[in-house]
């Protein structure tokens, strides 16, 4: 009989998904790799705030988390400065090439060539990650410059024992690819064999370019050197990134985008990132439905938030894009709660609508990318995500410089006007021009209570990035899940076109499907959604609470 029990403990055990929270009591940082967590509180211990552990976990992440950790991508920082109730934010999201124009990924007959986009160095944007980290640190670091990018220097330098899920990914990744598409020196030893699990990667060019950075900054990267070697390889492999382009590269500080939630404020990235307009489109949404009679992840909870989804989803498309080239977007509008209340009434709690935005009123009528959240021991929060586009980006980088470009060239809307029943959105806001940023997802996200960091969240996924990060403030807000209950809870995506709700794989119930249908949604499985890692504060003790989503083998929140 004891043994039956303890079999059956045991596949309760391994039924369950292992996850966990993290306490602290002075400082945080959860990434998607232990070993940049723990340099980020390295950093934090040794009196640096949350903006100096944040530029130090990017750089370890662009080490030892090569799929989407990075020098060669962009992405976006939220910044809370808890002492002065101040919230700002960089953009450095990669830019299209001063040679890039809004037909170069199509054919004579004007269809795109498949795979154009997000293959090759044509793919790759003007990186924009280093001028971003110099820039907050600039502004709002304290700790020297040259001691935040060290310890990944140290890393390259002296290696760091590959775990087995990368050691996997790049047995994989070698078994799928053609070679000459990867960089050579990728995951590889010095006899040329893919590293073993437990075996120490060492990365001397990429040490070398990282030296450069930390010797001379921002220009380390975008001139000299550096900037040469860029565009030699570009030149020579079909890229069109010249030293002009990397030379005219600026991040840029923008306001964040701010919205409420039944008595919480909620920061997060404005365009570039469509990512904080349309969460704050959707918790505006959310607060007008009732939820303290609808169960959670009910039929009818996941009608709603479907909903909600769809409808931002088609505003995303309709409105938003690169803020230097779309200088009239209609933000104001699209986050506030008389535009949600049209939207909702637009809502039929019955049936499903059909993804057609004529139909959700007037606006005036009526695979990758990695996020990581900091905070430190005077509550000053860092809400950071940034992207290669795909694991790997391009795949390609100089073995001179040891780093990937993105293909990020791939988040433009690739043939003009044309937008699809799929994935292909064609819009005018986010087509290609000269200098432009293409519109993102991300959506690194901080939510304050009393002018106080609350949660710190975020999470990779691409366009399901909106919808994870979405669901998860409301579990947090909403229902007020502990922060690891919040980020393993089922997720859905819904994103206008196709018109259909992913659900993740074995969470949602065959009945809620079945309702679900007779509604008239079509429903689908998919493995899972993002790789969140979020931070709470208890708002009466003070304590920080972390969690890194158990889809990130390597991941881990690391506190002090
Ligand atoms: N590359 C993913 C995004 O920016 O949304």
């Amino acid at each position: 009989m004891q043994k039956i029990l303890v079999s059956a403990f045991l596949l309760f055990l391994s039924a369950h998904v292992a996850y966990s929270q993290t306490y602290a009591k002075n400082g945080m940082v959860v990434s998607a790799h232990a070993t940049a967590s723990q340099v980020g509180v390295d950093i934090l211990q040794k009196g640096g705030n949350a903006i100096d552990a944040s530029v130090a976990t990017a750089f370890a992440l662009a080490v030892v988390y090569p799929l989407a950790g990075n020098i060669g991508g962009g992405g976006f920082l939220v910044y809370m400065d808890a002492q002065k109730n101040a919230t700002t934010t960089i953009d450095f999201r990669e830019k299209a090439p001063l040679a890039a124009h809004s037909k170069m990924f199509l054919d004579e007959n004007g269809d795109l060539i498949k795979g154009s986009n997000h293959n090759g160095l044509l793919s790759a944007g003007v990186p924009g990650s280093v001028a971003g980290l110099y820039m907050a640190h600039q502004k709002y670091g304290k700790l020297p410059w040259a001691s935040l990018v060290q310890p990944a220097i140290d890393l390259a330098e002296k290696g760091y024992p590959l775990s087995w899920n990368l050691h996997n990914h790049a047995v994989e990744m070698y078994a799928e690819e053609k070679t000459d598409h990867i960089m050579p020196s990728l995951y590889k030893n010095e006899s040329g064999e893919i590293v073993a699990w437990g075996e120490l990667w060492k990365q001397p060019a990429l040490a070398k370019t990282l030296t450069a950075i930390r010797d001379k900054g921002q220009d380390g990267f975008y001139k000299g050197a550096v900037a040469k070697e860029i565009a030699r390889y570009m030149k020579e492999n079909g890229g069109i990134i010249t030293m002009k382009d990397l030379e005219k590269y600026e991040a840029v500080e923008r306001a964040p985008i701010k919205g409420t939630y039944k008595g919480f404020d909620i920061y997060s990235m404005p365009p570039t990132s469509s990512g904080g307009v349309a969460l704050i489109e959707m918790m505006n949404v959310m607060e007008l439905a009732g939820l303290d009679s609808i169960e959670f992840n009910s039929a009818a909870y996941v009608h709603i938030v479907a909903e909600a989804m769809r409808r931002a989803f088609a505003d995303r498309a309709e409105y938003l894009g690169d803020p230097d080239f779309n200088p009239d977007m209609p933000l104001d509008r699209l986050t506030s709660k008389e535009f949600a209340q049209m939207r909702y009434d637009n809502i039929d709690l019955t049936k499903a609508s059909v993804s057609d935005s004529s139909q959700f009123g007037q606006l005036y009528d009526g695979h990758n990318t990695t996020h990581f959240s900091v905070i430190d021991k005077d509550g000053n929060a860092v809400s950071l995500t940034t992207t290669l586009e795909y694991l790997y980006g391009s795949k390609m980088g100089s073995p001179k410089l040891g780093f990937l470009f993105n293909n990020e060239m791939g988040d433009f809307n690739p043939i003009p006007g044309y937008t699809d029943t799929g994935w292909l959105i064609g819009t005018q806001p986010n087509q290609i021009q000269p200098e432009k940023r293409m519109l993102s997802s991300m959506t690194p996200t901080i939510v304050s209570k009393d002018g106080k960091p609350y949660l710190v969240i975020g999470s990779p996924g691409g366009r399901t990035i909106i919808n994870t990060v979405f669901q998860t403030v409301l579990n947090v807000l909403e229902y007020d899940m502990r922060i690891d209950k919040a980020i393993e809870a089922m997720k859905i995506h819904q994103q206008w076109m196709p018109d259909k709700i992913y659900y993740e794989e074995d969470l949602m119930s065959p009945d809620t499907r079945d309702i679900l249908i007779q509604m008239g949604h079509t429903v689908e499985a998919r493995e899972n959604f993002g790789r969140l890692m979020g931070i709470t504060v208890d708002p009466k003790e003070g304590y920080y609470v972390g969690a890194a989503d158990s889809s990130g083998p390597d991941a881990a929140a690391v506190g002090y």
